[in-house]
């Protein structure tokens, strides 16, 4: 992983888990809330600063870890798979993609501010970045993204909490074929009208959408429980992948 580290003026609240950050700007103290990513790309090297440095959060590499296992288990390979990475920021995650041997690597997201700091921070990561302003796939990009070819669908620290929404994470899933691959990983706390999002592929294949491949749960380093998950697209009809390979297999 490539060192994004910048000088950056920066001090935390006391206590455990802090939500906010003060970061030095033109002489003054400025509060940055960890949920206002508008900002925070705003700032080279910040968002690296709060959640990797300060705060150690470790997602995104809990998420190719289990990618990189579940693959494993299905005796597929990182290189077989063109990456469609919803709420991509400034691509974090996409480096490790890269790192894991991802050939074929496209983002989307609901803020221009997060592609132009994935542009501004690491040229070049992405083949394609989507921006869905208010989260909107407009007809164009739905096409453009079907010629993207995308069979896996990555969802790190994107959903939930003031990002995108359980409907999202479905309908960008309903524009992958089926036998694709999900790998999401979401706050264990967070709920969506009832519906907890560490559960949302479970929901997900309770109705038939998805065949789930893996799933646990881990703390991160500020206490606080996430849920990661690994799943098949499911086609109509089509038996479960896992059945299908012990049918192969026997
Ligand atoms: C906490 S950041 C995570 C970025 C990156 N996945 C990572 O782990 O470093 C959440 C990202 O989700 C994006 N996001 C929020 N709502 C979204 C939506 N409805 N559709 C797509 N992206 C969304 C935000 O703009 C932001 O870039």
């Amino acid at each position: 992983m490539q060192d994004h580290k910048v000088q950056i003026d920066i001090r935390f609240p006391d206590g455990h888990a802090p939500d906010f950050c003060e970061v030095m700007r033109d002489g003054a103290w400025e509060r940055i809330d960890f949920n206002d990513c508008e900002k925070i790309f705003g700032v080279p090297g910040l968002y690296e600063e709060i959640f990797h440095r300060r705060v150690d959060w470790q997602s995104h590499a809990r998420v190719s870890w289990l990618l990189d296992n579940t693959l494993k288990q299905f005796n597929d390979r990182p290189q077989n798979l063109r990456v469609l990475e919803l709420g991509a920021g400034n691509g974090v995650v996409g480096e490790r993609m890269r790192e894991l041997g991802i050939r074929a690597l496209a983002g989307l997201d609901a803020s221009s501010s997060a592609r132009d700091a994935a542009h501004r921070d690491r040229p070049g990561l992405y083949d394609e970045y989507f921006v869905a302003e208010d989260g909107g796939i407009s007809p164009r990009q739905t096409s453009a993204i079907q010629a993207f070819e995308p069979n896996c669908l990555l969802a790190v620290a994107s959903i939930g909490c003031r990002h995108a929404r359980a409907a999202t994470l479905e309908a960008v899933t309903s524009l992958l074929p089926a036998g694709a691959w999900l790998v999401v990983n979401a706050g264990y706390e967070w709920s969506d009208g009832g519906m907890n999002y560490a559960t949302v592929l479970k929901e997900m294949a309770a109705r038939n959408l998805v065949e789930i491949n893996s799933y646990s749960i881990y703390s991160q380093e500020d206490g606080r429980p996430y849920a990661v998950m690994a799943a098949h697209k499911r086609a109509p009809q089509v038996r479960p992948v896992t059945e299908r390979l012990v049918a192969q297999a026997g």
